[in-house]
This record gives structure tokens, C-alpha cells and sequence, in this order.
């Protein structure tokens, strides 16, 4: 059960396990070993060094990676790949002048995957979403976040967080599991959105955590969502279960819940693509990761998060996918990678720190993926012949993996 991964041109993110994750000037660094081996036994990273330290092949099985890097895998801590269906059509809407917005208060938008999801067995749930996480995994996923969110109802809820009850017990990477009940309110709801509240607070969060089905709590805090108000009632009633935050904020409109986040101790803050000078310092000092989704700006033509500005207040930063039918449509790591450095600025360094050690904190992962440690999941990336790791993000729309392993185990395609 041995694998050695011999003569790697450069072993990426080598940390000792006290490093949870990177911020501020800290993230320009990514540190790495060149002429590198890598030891795995049982599904785990047991050693690495410089060749001249290498064990002797043994009976292991050995992977010659001369000319090719070794890093670990990406961590995708947020995403919506539990769906029913698609919405090309509004993304053809859209095409035509109609904005996000409009498509929503028109029907289309969360109510419409709702729709669709209430409508679809959770058989045909699951065998919609394998695919989605297959796509994910070749394309160098290593743990990920997926949450609720397009049920709306009890029971179409719980069939959600089920399906990936059933993903995380079928794959082998870690998965986090979150309730996003607060995702919109429902048709049902539309005039009383404190009735949907009602529910949710006495109803399914207490299934919900009866049952053991989430890690999680999330809210969409937006306008024409919910609001700072709604969002510290679900965060509060999160806590009484043990559902720690981890929530939508800042996508359209600046209105507080970074501050209501902060407060209520939410591991993290996500799209922050509207960002007041006041969020950026009331994220200074805390235990909340900011997560940026910037597939979601690309495809919606909104602003990125200003990652510059934030990691010169000396906050980590994340970077995370958002996969879902609606704003993102595409869980590919590795174009967030690019895209975080085309439009934000991001260096190479940034940006992998982001989309690892910063990922894995993010789903409270720290301790299992993220970087090359010692203990950690051999869940890793080995790139085709590269001449450096910066050549990752700047081959954007392709992608630099010749090989994905989880666990050491290769997934073949
Ligand atoms: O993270 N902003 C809220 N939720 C999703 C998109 C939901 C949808 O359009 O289906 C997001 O972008
Ligand atoms: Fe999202």
C-alpha cells in the first residue's frame, strides 16, 4: 500500500501541519522543494525530501515524475453541484439584456431550479450530481463543499442533503455538507417571508440536525433575500445545533452581513464582490475566511472581489468555484485559478494558497487537505511537464493535470 513519487521537478505547498492557513503578505509565499520525492502509504503523504534522501523503491510502486509537479489537490469550499436540470435559457435572457436580477423577480433564477428539484427523484438527483462531482474530481478537486439550498421545502431539503449524504459515502474525498434553507423564499412564502423563517427555525433546522445531515448553515443575505436581521435569526438557531456559518454576502449589495457574520463566528464570508472600506477592517484579526467566487463575476459581468485592496489590509483570502446552474455554471478550479489572476490581480502564489491551504480552512479541513504535509490525504495533482508552477494559471481555459489522485489512488478517467 506504498506509493513513491520520485524525481518531481518541484513538490508544491509544503507546510508543517501548524500552518491552517495564509493571509496578507503571507500569501505571496508558496513554499516548495525542487528535485522532490514523495512517500504515500495507506492513503496518506508519510514523507517527502529532496531525491538525495529518497527511500529505495522497494516493492513500492513508483511514479517517475521527471519535468512534472506534484501539489496537492484544490479545495473547493463552495459549491451548489446538488441540482436539478440547468437554465440556459435565462443565461440566453441574459444574452439579451435582461439582468440576474430581473430573470429572478420574473420566476426564473433559485425558484426555478426549485422548482425543477422538487420535481426530480432523488435517484435521478444523485445520478445528475455524480456526474458533477466526477467532472470535478478529474478536474483536480480534492474536497469540496456542497450545499442545500434548491429544495425550498421540507422535504425537498432533506432530499438534497441526502443525495450528498450519499456522495460523501460513495467518493473518496472529503465532502462538507451545508443548509442553505435561506437560499430564497419560496413562491408559497412570497408575501410572508417571516412564516418561511418560522419554518425553517422550528422545522427543518432541527430535523435537519436530528438527522445529522449538515456541517453547516448558510444564508443568502441580499436584498430581496434575506436580510441582516434573517440572517443573525438562522445563524443564532445554526449555533443552538452546532451548525457553525458559512454564508452568501456582499454579491450585489453591501448591507452587513460580513459584520453579522464576523459576530456570530461564521468560518467564512462568500462573493464579496461589493466590498465597503468598513468590511475590509471588520475582517482584520478574526477567524472568518472571505471566500471570493470569481467564475461567478466572469459569467455574470459583475465586479470581482477586490482581493488586492484585501490582502493588503493583511486578510487571507479563499477561492472557491460557487458551481451552480444559475450564476456559475462551472466547477473548474483551475480557470477560477487564471481568472483570480487575470482579473484580481492575484500572483501565482496568491492564488494557489487560495485555492488550497486557505480552501481547506474554509470547510474546516485543515487538518486533512490543503498541502503537502506530513498526516494529510494524499490527495494530489501531478501536472504534465510544465517549466513552472506560474504556466498553471496562465494556460487559462485548459487545464495542466496529467493525473489526479485521491487517497493515492490514481481516478482514472
Ligand atoms: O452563489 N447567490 C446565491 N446563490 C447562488 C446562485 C443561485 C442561482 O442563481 O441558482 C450563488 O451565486
Ligand atoms: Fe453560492
Amino acid at each position: 500500500m506504498k506509493l513513491l513519487f520520485k524525481n518531481i521537478k518541484e513538490l508544491i505547498q509544503i507546510r508543517n501541519n501548524e500552518v491552517s492557513f495564509v493571509s496578507g503578505e503571507e500569501m505571496k509565499i508558496l513554499p516548495t522543494l525542487k528535485n522532490a520525492f514523495l512517500l504515500v502509504e495507506n492513503g496518506l503523504i508519510v514523507d517527502f525530501g529532496l531525491m538525495k534522501d529518497c527511500p529505495k523503491a522497494d516493492k513500492n510502486e513508483t511514479i517517475d515524475a521527471t519535468g512534472k509537479m506534484l501539489l496537492p489537490s484544490w479545495c473547493d469550499s463552495h459549491t451548489h453541484i446538488v441540482y436539478a436540470g440547468n437554465r440556459e435559457s435565462e443565461f440566453v435572457d441574459r444574452i439579451n439584456g435582461l439582468s440576474y436580477q430581473e430573470i429572478a423577480e420574473n420566476g426564473g433564477g433559485i425558484l426555478n431550479s426549485a422548482k425543477k428539484l422538487q420535481n426530480t427523484s432523488e435517484e435521478d438527483l444523485y445520478n445528475q450530481s455524480k456526474l458533477r462531482l466526477e467532472e470535478i474530481i478529474q478536474l483536480g478537486t480534492g474536497a469540496v463543499e456542497i450545499k442545500s439550498g434548491y429544495g425550498l421545502t421540507e422535504k425537498a431539503e432533506l432530499k438534497m442533503l441526502k443525495v450528498i449524504k450519499r456522495l460523501k459515502k460513495n467518493y473518496p474525498l472529503p465532502i462538507k455538507a451545508t443548509f442553505l434553507g435561506a437560499h430564497a423564499v419560496p413562491e408559497e412564502f412570497k408575501n410572508d417571508k417571516n412564516g418561511y423563517l418560522e419554518v425553517l427555525i422550528n422545522n427543518i433546522i432541527p430535523k435537519v440536525a436530528e438527522e445529522n445531515l449538515a456541517d453547516f448553515i448558510d444564508v443568502f443575505c441580499e436584498k430581496g433575500y434575506f436580510s441582516v436581521d434573517d440572517t443573525t435569526r438562522i445563524l443564532e438557531t445554526g449555533k443552538k445545533y452546532g451548525l457553525q456559518g458559512k454564508i452568501h454576502v456582499n454579491q450585489f449589495n453591501a448591507i452587513g452581513g460580513i459584520q453579522t457574520g464576523v459576530k456570530h463566528n461564521a468560518l467564512s464570508v462568500d462573493h464579496l464582490e461589493i466590498m465597503k472600506d468598513d468590511d475590509i477592517e471588520d475582517l482584520k484579526n478574526t477567524k472568518t475566511m472571505p471566500v471570493a467566487l470569481p467564475s461567478c463575476s466572469y459569467f455574470l459581468g459583475i465586479p470581482y472581489t477586490p482581493a488586492r485592496k484585501m490582502i493588503a489590509a493583511g486578510l487571507p483570502l479563499a477561492l472557491a468555484t460557487d458551481y451552480n446552474p444559475g450564476s456559475t455554471p462551472s466547477g473548474n478550479m483551475n480557470f477560477v485559478i487564471s481568472t483570480a489572476c487575470i482579473k484580481m490581480k492575484m500572483t501565482p502564489e496568491e492564488a494557489i494558497n487560495a485555492a488550497t491551504i486557505n480552501g481547506a480552512y474554509a470547510m474546516n479541513l485543515s487538518n486533512k487537505v490543503g498541502s503537502i504535509t506530513k498526516g494529510k490525504l494524499a490527495n494530489l495533482i501531478l501536472t504534465k511537464p510544465i517549466n513552472s508552477y506560474g504556466f498553471i494559471p496562465y494556460s487559462f481555459g485548459n487545464h495542466q493535470i496529467e493525473k489526479v489522485f485521491l487517497r493515492g489512488e490514481e481516478i482514472k478517467k
